[in-house]
């Protein structure tokens, strides 16, 4: 054999080790499942970093469902199925009671073993409670949520308006404002309407803030109160005020954002993901025109908001359940936790990155949204969370679109909730 084919062959041969090694190292593929309305972009970044930090793992996402539900619904027919295509699943903070019942999520407290307290106490409390059923670790925060009001600065500094503090005054500023701006377009005040999973916290709200409850201190349904008519009420007045959009039963929570951003809504019940969009979006009207308060509340009642927020799930039927929940871990992180904050403005799960320097230059308004977090209530937590979440939304719906009455809505609630609540 000549020299030069020696060395040739012995080139080729590193060469193959090398490839072998780099082919070994890049095995594992994790798929991770997002809803397109929780930033798959920003996600895309974060993994980025950790596939550098982690040259074996090759992170893909997948995104589905325009709505919670929606995705909850394409979710149900993979996990049905036994499916191994997904290894991580974001879900939302209504899910981890039902996802431990179908025994959907890998638990993961034999992964975090000795580590698991000391971990879950540093979350927010709202999202250690949420994620832990039975005593398992179904899964872990990615990102917390609430409702807050969002309102146009210059309009309200226009008509020499304060942030309303009560219903009441919103609708008085928000009729003002549209007389003002003789703007056909100009919405007063939007909200989830549409038979989607929001539209359960545009009821429950003014429920709260009326000092009820769905459920009392037994479990039991409790809508038999005035708190329980109080929605109804205050959204047949913004009806009949015109604050409301005349198609507000078929606002879904991101179309909300959307006409917002295009400088049509003076007020809006809405969630943290928002700010970004109206910050960063290059085709934003209302870039450094917009302010976050927490919500209104009656004059007689209490302030009061809908907790939400995304969890981080490993999948059941994964392939790769130490490789996902390696990936879960630093995405359930605070170095993640500030990225979000400051790429998406999502809220974070731990009470420190509210304060950090970088995440106030980007989201000012985080310096008061911990409080208005903490207080935030959460939607009943029941196995059964698909039918009641459906019982409600569709009642408000069809109240809001007019087919049905709040009487006729309350009563069809009461009958359908009362025997999964007994
Ligand atoms: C937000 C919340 C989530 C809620 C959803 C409703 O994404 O984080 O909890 O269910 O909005 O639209």
């Amino acid at each position: 054999m000549s020299i030069t084919r020696r060395t040739a062959l012995a080139v080729a041969a590193a060469a193959a080790i090398v490839a072998g090694s780099a082919s070994a190292q890049a095995q594992t593929t994790l798929k991770i499942f997002t809803g397109g309305q929780q930033r798959p972009d920003v996600m895309r970044q974060i993994l980025d970093v950790y596939m550098q930090r982690n040259p074996g793992i090759r992170a893909e996402v997948e995104v589905g469902g325009a709505t919670s539900e929606q995705q909850q619904q394409y979710l149900n027919t993979v996990l049905a199925s036994r499916d191994s295509a997904l290894d991580i699943i974001l879900i939302d903070v209504i899910r981890p009671a039902q996802w431990a019942a179908a025994q959907w999520a890998e638990p993961l407290d034999p992964y975090l073993g000795a580590e698991k307290d000391a971990m879950m106490a540093r979350y927010l409390p709202a999202y250690r409670e949420a994620n832990v059923v039975g005593g398992r670790v179904i899964a872990l925060p990615y990102f917390a949520d609430s409702q807050f009001l969002y309102y146009r600065k210059d309009l309200l500094q226009k008509y020499g308006f304060q942030p309303p503090r009560t219903w009441d005054e919103l609708i008085t500023q928000a009729q003002r404002i549209k007389q003002g701006e003789g703007n056909a377009n100009l919405q007063g005040f939007s909200t989830a309407g549409a038979p989607i999973e929001g539209t359960v916290c545009t009821y429950l709200v003014p429920v709260w803030g009326s000092g009820g409850n769905l459920t009392n201190a037994q479990g039991r349904l409790a809508l038999d109160g005035a708190a329980a008519k109080r929605p109804f009420e205050l959204f047949a007045r913004m009806k009949d005020t015109g604050v409301l959009p005349n198609n507000i039963a078929e606002i879904v929570t991101d179309r909300i954002r959307l006409d917002f951003q295009a400088g049509n809504v003076i007020f809006a019940q809405q969630w943290g993901y928002a700010w970004n969009r109206f910050q960063a979006d290059a085709d934003s009207q209302v870039k450094d025109k917009v302010g976050v308060v927490p919500l209104p509340s009656f004059a007689d009642g209490q302030p009061s908001t809908c907790i939400g927020g995304w969890q981080l799930a490993v999948s059941a039927f994964s392939r790769n359940k130490q490789a996902a929940v390696n990936l879960v871990r630093f995405l359930s992180s605070p170095e993640v936790s500030k990225m979000q904050a400051i790429l998406a403005s999502h809220l974070p799960v731990f009470p420190d990155v509210y304060t950090d320097a970088d995440v106030l230059k980007a989201n000012p308004w985080f310096a008061e949204a911990q409080p208005v977090v903490r207080a935030a209530r959460t939607r009943p937590v029941s196995p059964r969370y698909t039918e009641v979440s459906d019982i409600i939304r569709s009642n408000m719906n069809a109240f809001l679109a007019g087919t049905r009455n709040a009487d006729q809505a309350l009563a069809d609630m009461t009958t359908r909730l009362t025997p999964i609540f007994r």
